[in-house]
């Protein structure tokens, strides 16, 4: 039968396996859910044994990797399929309509932590599978699913892991999709990730806490002069002071500048939907090429001193800020943290000791729009939306894809499922139906597209 009938079919089953998926609660960074996410795991597992793939699961220093393979033939296209079954913690449960980890259909829409980031998004990938193999069960195309825990934490196991096992995870085509797609009737192929580099300062000056009024005015105030440290990152350009910092920034070139411009993006509706009335930013460029094509910095949190309920008079002794700044072609994480931390020490005033500590880093990626595994790509995605992907970039990080790129050598095609609007990281994470539906049939398509080519 056709694909589609196929996939109308086993519709309530292809919900109610990922409803059952989205239902462990398998947040990476909590080390009290470690046996749920290897639950998340073994659902893994499970599925792809009853889909007749091979399937380990790999120990590593942190949570364990799901490797899934149907080999079919050495001369067959192999595509490996990369995800993340780990979330993000749910916190601030408060604010949640329904429970996080009791997923709830409403308005066309699955609510839960994890619907689209990233358990939706890799569910859609096997159960493609799945209706590639039951409806073309010779297709020519070897099937290598890499899924991880880890990528909410930075990944920090992956690449060694990938690295131990190079020959074998050998691919032409590497298919992710973690990401969000320009609108819900504009399906999109992602061409660029921003890296990142993350770190933690923290500010100390004397060896206890004081009372404001014995000491206030003599001793430094580690919580001011933390402010200044931070206001003092960026100048009233929008541009980030850390020396150097832009010196391996790639310019893009006046045709994507105007690729970009020609967008079906309003960016007033974009700051309107998260009820901002004004983008500060860096001068001379565009909201989209701000989130999308120039290296941030931004203060994550913040903290030290009083934070009680009503007044304290205290001096603190330590104050603490988690930055990170978001990075593009050729800026490398390591040098990137090397600069800010010396920036930061230089900073400091006389009397006031400055700790950075490196949390973590990752690659920026773009990958070429000519590549054909990319041009089937949008092939795949017309025929079943009925029209063309845009071409988009994203302002989120996925660390492994440069490593995918200098490891494998293989094409990536980022085939983004979700939408700016599902709420990611955030209560209330959700994954439209249609676009889990749509999102089967579309990698489907592109499997059986390159088995035919
Ligand atoms: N799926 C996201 C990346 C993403 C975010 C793509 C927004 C498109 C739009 C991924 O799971 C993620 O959250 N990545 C982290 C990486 C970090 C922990 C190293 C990120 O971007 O903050
Ligand atoms: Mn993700
Ligand atoms: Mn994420």
């Amino acid at each position: 039968m056709p694909l589609e009938t196929y996939l109308a079919k086993h519709r309530q089953r292809h919900l109610d396996e990922l409803l059952d998926f989205i239902r462990i609660p398998s947040v990476s960074a909590d080390p009290d859910r470690s046996v749920d996410v290897r639950r998340a795991a073994e659902f893994l597992r499970e599925r792809f044994l009853a889909q007749e793939f091979d399937c380990d699961i790999h120990e590593t220093p942190g949570h364990p990797v799901v490797l899934a393979e149907r080999r079919v033939s050495e001369t067959a296209p192999t595509v490996l399929v990369y995800g993340h079954y780990d979330v993000q913690p749910p916190d601030p449960l408060e604010l949640w309509y329904s429970p996080p980890f009791e997923p709830a259909v409403v308005d066309g829409k699955i609510v839960a932590r994890g619907a689209s980031d990233d358990k939706g998004q890799i569910y859609a990938h096997v159960k493609a599978a799945e209706s590639l193999l039951a409806e073309h069960a010779d297709a020519a195309v070897n099937l290598v699913f890499l899924v991880e825990g880890e990528e909410e934490v930075s990944s920090t196991n992956l690449a060694p892991f990938i690295e131990a096992n190079k020959e074998r995870l050998k691919s032409d085509v590497v298919l992710i999709s973690d990401g969000a797609m320009l609108g819900p009737d504009k399906p999109s192929l992602n061409y660029g990730l921003r890296g990142i580099s993350y770190v933690e300062v923290r500010v100390r000056a004397a060896n206890r806490d004081l009372h404001s009024g014995a000491y206030g005015g003599a001793v430094p105030n580690v919580i001011d002069v933390l402010a200044r440290m931070i206001a003092a990152l960026h100048d009233e350009q929008g541009k980030v002071t850390v020396p150097g910092f832009y010196d391996r920034v790639r310019e893009i070139d006046e045709s994507e500048r105007r690729a970009l411009a020609d967008l079906p993006f309003d960016a007033d509706d974009f700051l309107g939907n998260v009820g901002v009335k004004a983008s500060p930013g860096e001068a001379g460029y565009s909201v989209i090429e701000r989130i999308w094509t120039r290296p941030t910095l931004d203060v994550n949190g913040i903290g030290g001193g009083f934070q009680g309920e009503g007044s304290k008079t205290v001096i603190a002794c330590e104050a603490m800020a988690k930055i990170s700044c978001r990075l593009v072609p050729d800026q490398d994480p390591t040098e990137i943290t090397d600069l800010l931390t010396k920036h930061l020490e230089g900073l400091a005033p006389a009397g006031v000791d400055v700790e950075v500590i490196d949390l973590h880093g990752g690659w920026p990626a773009v990958v070429p729009l000519d590549s054909p595994a990319l041009v089937t790509a949008g092939d795949a995605v017309e025929a079943v939306w009925g029209k063309r992907p845009v071409f988009v970039r994203t302002g989120g990080s996925i660390p492994i894809v440069s490593t995918f790129q200098q490891m494998l050598g293989a094409d990536v095609v980022m085939l983004d499922m979700g939408l700016e609007t599902d709420r990611v990281h955030a209560p209330n994470e959700q994954f439209r139906l249609e676009n889990y539906y749509r999102g089967i049939h579309t990698s489907a398509e592109f499997l059986l597209r390159l088995a035919r080519d």
